[in-house]
């Protein structure tokens, strides 16, 4: 029999600290329902002393998600700890995760805490958190640059104060796989209650070692991986979730331990993360790439075809990437269009959203013959919850682009429900568009981002816009589709900026008053 590899996600969390890449709370909720399908089993859905809208993303997903554990990030404090705990108070499984700097740069520079003082203060966070659920992780931060005979001491401690999983980042990504593994086995080894607690590993990017040091600790005897979809997180982001499940799964001779997830969620979840955040996926990107499994070469193509085996070390289908399938078309009636969509773990709150996602799909259906999947997740990006409370809307556009001519553009929102018009000229036709959306709004916000993707193949294809929006250090992530893309640009740029009018303050989760 061998072990199993606990799967901890901390996309909603660590990934959300990749700058821009901040998601709503339906966002955020939607991402957890796919965690869940994938059969992750630790959530991390937030930090609750962050934000108010943290706190209440945590709370969100602490209601509907039920199998998997959902755990909320907390400093050693007892503000940090009791807001966690109220946020998780619904939760079916709560966790816990309380953290403290034990490197000596971080306790002398940014704690300015003696060493004992770390101890005792992480010795009664984790008895804190042992008052509201029995599932309590403790991470020493910076425990890649701590000293060995330091940690020993303070996870010694802590697991003696009832924490239940040891959770050891190299939170600057200075490690080496080698060494990373070394430093897990002599924890294991030295610490005399090791046996009481999981040990788990927290891998950062800087070096590009993210999977590998993770992958040298789980054969060093880690039995849970942090990881997040994508590789999104902090600075070079985390060890990434597929990366990591499909080494395991692959390796089987390697890694004396397998995951509970199901491989075929990943490419959904990858393109569910990547279109809310609008990070996009790299194309050579491993596994979840566009060109993860495509053959170029003639010598390639020639073995793969001869026997898959040739050239593949895994199957396409086996991590969720699937031809194209229609779904639905112009007649698929109401019922036909709620199921589709709950097969693909999407709930409609209300009749009134379900109502609004069933128009617009009436609306695509009309310009393009072909539904798939792919476009029925492009619509709940866009009619999602945010969108029924939206102070901005399109009511028209009109672009006029021609050879040898500057593209102008007439535009008509409704704003706090008064219609207003406006025109400009641009570089093109987005520009055009953008610049008339200002001319009503005046936002004083700069762009950051602006792409699009193909949401499926053929050239009536809709296009999927993400524009990221900044004001005062603030960023926003802003979603549209259509089968025109100019369209699709617009509708993108006013949900930034309906976003961008939501208020909200958010601290950095690994700065503070420790
Ligand atoms: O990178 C890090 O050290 C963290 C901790 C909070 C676990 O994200
Ligand atoms: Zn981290």
């Amino acid at each position: 029999m061998s072990d199993q590899l606990i799967i901890f996600d901390t996309t909603l969390r660590d990934g959300e600290q990749s700058p821009g890449a901040s998601m709503t709370k339906d966002e955020k909720v939607r991402i957890a329902k796919i965690l869940e399908k994938m059969r992750v089993d630790v959530i991390e859905a937030g930090f609750p002393i962050a934000s108010p809208g943290d706190f209440e993303s945590v709370q969100a997903v602490a209601n509907v998600i039920k199998d998997s554990t959902v755990c909320g990030l907390a400093r050693a404090l007892d503000k940090d700890i009791s807001r966690a705990g109220e946020a998780l108070k619904n939760a079916n499984s709560a966790r816990i995760h309380t953290f403290i700097a034990t490197s000596p740069i971080h306790m002398r520079e940014k704690l300015r805490m003696s060493p004992d003082q770390v101890v005792e203060q992480a010795v009664k966070a984790v008895k804190q958190a042992r008052q509201y659920t029995d599932n309590v992780e403790f991470s020493p931060e910076d425990a890649g640059r701590s000293e060995l005979d330091f940690l020993c001491r303070i996870l010694e401690a802590v697991i003696d104060a009832g924490a239940t999983t040891l959770n050891i980042p190299d939170t600057v990504g200075y490690n080496v796989p080698e060494q990373f593994g070394n430093l897990i086995r002599n924890l294991r080894e030295r610490i005399p209650n090791s046996d009481k607690a999981i040990f788990s590993v927290h891998c950062h990017n800087d070096l590009g070692l993210a999977v590998a040091n993770s992958l040298s600790a789980v054969l060093n005897g880690a039995r849970q991986v942090e990881c997040t979809i994508n590789g999104l997180g902090e600075r070079a982001g985390n060890a990434s979730l597929e990366e990591v499940v499909m080494a395991v799964k692959t390796r089987k001779d390697i890694f004396p331990c397998e995951t509970k997830i199901d491989t075929t969620q990943i490419v959904p979840a990858s393109r569910l993360v990547s279109s809310i955040t609008g990070f996009a996926v790299q194309p050579n990107k491993a596994i979840v790439g566009a060109n993860a499994f495509a053959h170029e070469s003639g010598i390639h193509q020639d073995g793969v075809l001869k026997s898959r085996e040739t050239y593949e070390i895994m199957r396409a289908e086996d991590v969720g990437w699937s031809a194209n399938r229609m779904v639905l078309g112009k007649h698929s009636g109401r019922n036909a269009f709620r199921t589709r969509m709950q097969e693909l773990g999407v709930t409609f709150n209300s009749e009134a959203e379900l109502n609004n996602a069933f128009a617009a799909f009436k609306n695509l259906a009309d310009k393009k013959h072909e539904i798939y999947d792919e476009d029925l997740q492009a619509l709940v990006t866009e009619t999602g919850q945010e969108a029924v409370n939206e102070v901005i809307k399109l009511v028209s556009l009109n672009v006029c682009s021609q050879t040898g001519e500057t593209p102008n553009a007439n535009v008509t929102l409704k704003v706090e429900g008064k219609e207003k018009s406006a025109q400009a000229s641009g570089g093109g036709p987005v520009d055009a568009a953008f610049r008339a959306i200002e001319a009503i709004c005046h936002s004083d916000t700069e762009l950051q981002l602006y792409s699009v993707n193909a949401i499926t193949s053929g050239t009536d294809a809709q296009g999927e816009v993400t524009v990221r929006l900044e004001k005062g250090g603030r960023f926003v992530n802003g979603q549209g589709a259509d089968t025109d893309i100019v369209i699709a640009s617009a509708k993108a740029y006013i949900n930034a900026l309906n976003k961008i009018i939501t208020p909200s303050e958010r601290s950095h989760p690994q700065l503070g008053d420790v």
